[in-house]
């Protein structure tokens, strides 16, 4: 432990000392640049030690593959400040910079500064460059010929990105770092290539594509059942309810509430019946309590993160004092993982992992002391919190995806996260935090979503409603409107606000939420695709209206309007002259009375494309393609394609060839539309049997037809 604590001081000493004296920076030597993928570069500074900075974002060492061609133009600048290292990127004039991660403000990044310091931060402005709970150190820039590059710092350090018009640039407090640089010939290339460096997301249940509900918190346990009556009574779709802190006996984690919670196992039981999944919060923080079973084992292991001194740190969370599990410590990750065995057990679906900043109400910072001590181990240095702090909900959730695998190797685990790292898609999906019942959250939840998206994390949305503050009921209609369209649509809100399920604001936004849903659900066979999609290329399910037309300039401040996938174009009730893309667009109408309804956002059919569409349905245990509806809006030259992953929906055969890709085309012929059935690959049998109906969209009206796609159905205009 002396030698720990030593170690630690010099650490501290080596990090904080420079503060004091005025700023000086030097120019820093490249000692390596090599390619290490198509069209990416790796470059190393001077004094980079690979085992001082273990990498988390990047996925799996890539492989070097030789020089950089002579033609490449993008080399970093690495500088020093008073022995901290700094890297930079030169831009071309006129590039227009996206990313940075979860982020307040607009989409379009230039000229924005933000801190890379995941903290706790309850109703966030809209633009006051307030942090939030996740760090990204990852911006993309397009030039105005619409090519495209990317640059990735690779640490975790405490740092400052910011982004001018002529640069682009990281000031880290902590040991020289290498860079990755992106070049090539779009932006959606670029976001594809940010995924062959971090990872994708693995494929989730199809469940976590239904619509979810959640409240801080839904308790007793029959408050929860009667939520889930209440969506079956209406016929709202509905596939998941989310259990907030208060299940918890005393907030402790892994615990249940022995008098409004006494049988965790009959609740999940009684969604599992009428067609709902559950998901269930675990907060990093264990309560201080020596008779407590997480407490005890976790001292018994001495797995807690230590203070400077070599103590168990502890704070104050949700449960009071408080000591954190050090996920850089590979005992602790064990240990995590191995709480989830009995948890699980219960019958939990999915994983909810908060305040894993982590938030601490008691230190002046809100978080652990920057010279809190992680003991590391493996590829992971010991080292203070001041380098560890950003990645401690990423280690978190990485124990906890590894923990549920453990257990149920066969199911596809989903877990939401509130803190994560550039990367952290690998193990969690996430939501956006606590914004609150607003105009200013509402509208900023679509640059929020689309910047994520743009830093490598496929899967998120907003609190549908707003979660701090009372919503009212045009607020909420307005949201659940285009708000049903985010890759993660689920409704929440703050302990003491309104109750902000659909139906809490009468009939019309009722019958509006209804609608809202009911389109989602339709959509479930392209939202499906787009998920494995995501799954395999890393390309976003929610991508910003600039991705239909990376070369025309009006669009790339565009967020209001956004894409889901490239066929969809959503533009939401509230979105005012939004700058929409050229070409063909036709506007769809998925559920009766939708067009006419004024909380709906507008849905556009790209021209060229073939969307997948299934049947409204109450939950994704239903048989969605029953029938498969295809929609078809041709180009100028009368052709469309359009393609359908589909499979079990769970688990992992699909990976045996277990699933089912079919791509479809339509021709024009004279007054005529053929479809059929292009190309198949996997084994799996999809439950319309190769049957559809086909749905033509066209200036003039819709036509339609249905038949076998395999002798190819006609439709006639
Ligand atoms: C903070 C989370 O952001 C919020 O969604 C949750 O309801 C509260 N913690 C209580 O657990």
């Amino acid at each position: 432990m002396k030698y720990i604590c030593i170690k630690t001081a010099v650490i501290y000493l080596f990090t904080t000392l420079p503060l004091f004296a005025s700023a000086f920076t030097q120019k820093v030597d490249i000692t390596k640049s090599v390619m290490v993928g198509d069209r990416i570069a790796k470059f190393i500074p001077a004094g980079y030690d690979a085992k001082s900075i273990p990498s988390f974002a990047i996925d799996k060492e890539p492989r070097e593959q030789g020089a950089l061609p002579p033609n490449w133009e993008l080399i970093p600048d690495f500088t020093s400040t008073n022995g901290k290292a700094n890297a930079s990127l030169s831009i071309p004039e006129g590039t227009s910079i996206y990313g940075g991660g979860e982020v307040t403000g607009p989409l379009l990044r230039n000229g924005k500064t933000i801190k890379l310091w995941n903290t706790d931060s309850g109703a966030y402005g809209v633009d006051n460059g307030k942090r939030l709970y996740q760090s990204h150190p990852w911006m993309m820039g397009v030039r105005k010929d619409g090519t495209a590059f990317g640059i990735l710092f690779d640490t975790s350090w405490k740092a400052e990105l910011s982004c001018t018009n002529q640069k682009i640039e990281l000031k880290s407090e902590g040991v020289p770092f290498r860079v990755f640089i992106i070049d090539r010939d779009s932006p959606q290339a670029v976001v594809r290539g940010l995924s062959e460096l971090t990872g994708t997301m693995p494929m989730i249940p199809r469940w976590a594509l239904g619509y979810q509900q959640s409240r801080f918190s839904y308790t007793p346990a029959n408050r929860v059942i009667e939520i889930a009556d209440t969506f079956r009574q209406k016929k709202i779709p509905c596939d998941v309810i989310w259990m907030d802190i208060d299940y918890m006996d005393g907030y402790r984690i892994f615990t249940f509430n022995p008098t409004t919670f006494p049988n965790p196992k009959a609740v999940n039981r009684d969604l599992h019946i009428r067609g709902f999944h559950s998901a269930w919060m675990i907060d990093p923080g264990a309560k201080v309590d020596p008779d407590y079973f997480v407490y005890k084992s976790g001292t018994e292991n001495d797995i807690w993160v230590k203070t400077a001194d070599g103590k168990n740190f502890t704070g104050d969370a949700w449960p009071g004092a408080a000591a954190f599990p050090d996920f850089t410590y590979p005992k602790a990750n064990k240990w995590w993982r191995s709480l989830y065995k009995d948890f699980l057990a219960q019958g939990v679906d999915g994983v909810w992992n908060d305040v894993n900043e982590p938030q601490i109400n008691d230190t002046p910072n809100k978080t652990m002391p920057e010279n809190n001590f992680h003991r590391g181990g493996g590829k992971i240095p010991a080292g203070t919190h001041l380098q560890y702090h950003n990645v401690y909900g990423f280690l978190m959730v990485k124990a906890s995806r590894e923990g549920i695998m453990d257990v149920r190797p066969e199911k596809r685990p989903f877990i939401l996260t509130r803190s994560n790292f550039l990367g952290g898609q690998r193990y969690a999906a996430t939501w956006t935090g606590d914004n609150g019942s607003s105009w200013e959250h509402l509208k900023m939840s679509v640059p929020m979503s689309l910047t994520l998206g743009l830093s490598g994390q496929p899967f998120s949305g907003a609190d549908i409603g707003g979660f701090l503050f009372n919503a009212n009921a045009d607020l909420f209609g307005n949201w659940i409107g285009f708000g049903a369209f985010y890759p993660f649509a689920r409704g929440h809100a703050c302990a003491g606000t309104n109750n902000k399920e659909p139906w809490a604001f009468g009939k019309e936004i009722e019958d509006a939420s209804r609608i809202a849903l009911e389109r989602r659900y339709i959509l479930l066979p392209y939202f499906y695709t787009l998920l494995h999609e995501a799954s395999t290329n890393g390309m976003p399910i929610m991508r910003p209206v600039f991705f239909a037309d990376p070369k025309d300039l009006s669009l790339r401040a565009e967020e209001e309007a956004f894409l889901i996938g490239d066929d969809l174009l959503i533009i939401p009730a509230f979105a005012n002259h939004p700058n929409l893309p050229k070409g063909i667009w036709r506007e769809l109408s998925l559920v009766e009375g939708d067009k006419q309804n004024k909380y709906q956002a507008k849905i556009k059919l790209r021209g060229g494309s073939i969307v997948p569409t299934g049947k409204i349905i109450q939950n994704t245990n239903e048989k969605s393609l029953d029938p498969l509806t295809l929609l078809v809006c041709l180009d100028s030259q009368g052709q469309a394609k359009g393609t359908m992953y589909w499979d079990a929906g769970d688990g992992w055969t699909f990976k045996k060839g277990d699933y089912s890709q079919q791509t479809f085309t339509a021709e024009k012929d004279g007054n005529t539309v053929i479809v059929r059935l292009a190309d198949q690959k996997g084994k799996y049998k999809t439950e319309n049997n190769n049957m559809a109906v086909v749905k033509v969209i066209t200036e003039q009206g819709i036509y339609h037809a249905s038949g076998d796609l395999t002798e190819g159905i006609e439709i006639k205009l």
